[in-house]
């Protein structure tokens, strides 16, 4: 074995999401999700979530990139780069249209039984989140979504609906894709689905101080424990269906320094990272972290969590720690700097870091730092579930698209991975996030592309979808083949 080569076996593949690629969104019986009735935006014109279709309004979901259609061609395109595991998500209104029918949604159940089968008959795993950001639309109106306690009933039934549906043909799931954004500043909306009576159109991105207003706090950490319970439920529940089922949580894990060594910006990083401790410690260890009373305090959250609830957290642990790493972020009280480090990724320009043209910064060693602060806390096997660069891709003379930039993060982003491996952390696989180019969830864009497979489609939906290998798609085959070792 090669020295660079990667552990045998290593998952390496990639990640896309129901609401970012399937289309279809009204097809074979669908209801809404939340996540499809956001408008398309921009980096500095940010998405709205409209409570139902509008007229004259382009909703990116309605038609993704059609992979619904084209999951044959797409999939058959990731066995060519030699995937061992295709990470996606089940939108849940494809199987319950409005989260809580009696019955699911045959054609919703069949659709994905025939993707499944498809990866299985090139050697994919397949890997599922069980819900990325998309709580079905039906479930927000009439009760607040996630902040509503029927709804940890309704997406248990879901989740044991595919835990049986789908027993011997998928082994890994994630239970809640990024579950630490629903304490986001739009994570009460985005996240968890609560609409408060909102019947028009609603700015997710508003930062107003109305946003961080106690009573929206309140709600999000609210809806944050009904969605701890709801995963740990799950959990457990998974493992009495199929005690081979590995089940992971998922959250987003970017790295936070502080910008200075004043100790006030080495607080400042300590509390960022408490947000990712603050999910991991409950999914991982069971239990709030110690440090949670002060944590809501300082926010002036009160939350309820009973001794039923404990109990619940204590049974439904998970298998494995699965994160996104794009970039970092950096903690700055003591003085004004560039804040501009766009979409989710609040925080002070890092000086040191060059930064991509939606303002997220380039660092891989934060990855490497990251992989090992998470493991010296939990150690429990770890899992890539996104990591990707998302820029702006040409259609040069020669009808190919050249993108050496994204080979450069790749290859930068593998290495770090090697280091924290050798380091001595459980790292067992990796998914580029969309490896074939989808919708931008922050900014509704087809023109943030993170494919190493291009898809012709502009910001407003128009194209002939045709898909097309990038210089890094050969890339990508080669590592794989390598297990690594050709960085
Ligand atoms: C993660 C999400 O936050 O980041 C994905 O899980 C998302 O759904 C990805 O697409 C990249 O963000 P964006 O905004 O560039 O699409």
């Amino acid at each position: 074995m090669n020295n660079n080569e990667f552990p045998k076996g290593f998952l390496w593949g990639g990640a896309t999401a129901a609401y970012q690629c399937e289309g279809a969104w009204n097809e074979d019986g669908k209801g809404f999700a939340i996540t499809d009735l956001l408008t398309a935006g921009t980096r500095r014109n940010p998405r709205k979530l409209t409570t139902k279709e509008e007229s004259g309004v382009y909703y990116p979901a309605k038609i993704g990139i059609d992979h619904y259609h084209r999951y044959k061609e797409d999939i058959k395109l990731f066995a060519e780069m030699g995937f061992k595991v295709y990470r996606m998500s089940v939108s849940w209104a494809r199987i319950f249209p409005n989260g809580d029918d009696e019955k699911p949604n045959q054609k919703g159940l069949d659709f994905y039984r025939d993707v499944f089968n498809e990866c299985h008959k090139y050697g994919i795993e397949p890997l599922v989140s069980i819900m990325h950001h998309d709580t079905p639309m039906a479930l927000a109106i009439k009760q607040d979504g996630w902040l509503c306690k029927d709804t940890i009933g309704a997406y248990v039934k879901y989740a044991k609906t595919l835990f049986n549906e789908y027993k011997g043909l998928v082994h890994y799931w994630i239970t809640f894709n990024e579950i630490n954004m629903t304490m986001n500043y739009f994570g009460d909306v985005y996240g968890a689905g609560i609409l408060s009576n909102q019947t028009t159109v609603i700015d997710i991105n508003n930062v107003s101080d109305d946003s961080m207003s106690k009573e929206k706090q309140n709600k999000r950490f609210a809806a944050l424990h009904n969605q701890f319970l709801a995963s740990a439920l799950v959990v457990k529940a998974g493992h009495e269906i199929d005690p081979s089922n590995k089940i992971g949580c998922m959250i987003a894990s970017d790295a936070h320094y502080p910008y200075s060594c004043n100790p006030i910006n080495i607080l400042a990083a300590q509390n960022s990272m408490r947000k990712l401790w603050y999910c991991g410690d409950v999914q991982v260890r069971g239990e709030y972290s110690y440090f949670t009373k002060s944590f809501l305090k300082e926010k002036g959250v009160t939350l309820e969590i009973t001794e039923q609830d404990k109990k619940i957290l204590k049974e439904g642990t998970v298998d494995f720690y699965s994160l996104s790493y794009y970039t970092s972020g950096t903690d700055c009280l003591d003085q004004k700097v560039d804040t501009d480090s766009g979409n989710f990724n609040l925080g002070a320009a890092n000086p040191y870091l060059k930064k991509s043209e939606w303002g997220w910064a380039f660092d891989p060693d934060g990855l490497r730092w990251v992989l090992n602060e998470i493991y010296g806390r939990y150690h429990i096997p770890l899992f890539i579930a996104e990591n990707g660069l998302g820029a702006i891709d040409e259609v040069s003379e020669d009808g190919k698209v050249h993108d050496p930039y994204r080979i450069e993060y790749l290859k930068a982003h593998t290495k770090a991975m090697k280091q924290a491996i050798d380091d001595g952390v459980d790292l067992f696989g990796y998914t580029w996030w969309g490896p074939i180019d989808l919708v931008s969830a922050s900014t509704g864009e087809m023109k943030k592309r993170y494919g190493f497979i291009y898809v012709d489609l502009d910001n407003a939906g128009n194209g002939t979808l045709e898909r097309q290998r990038k210089d890094s798609f050969y890339y990508y085959k080669k590592l794989i083949e390598s297990n690594g070792a050709c960085v």
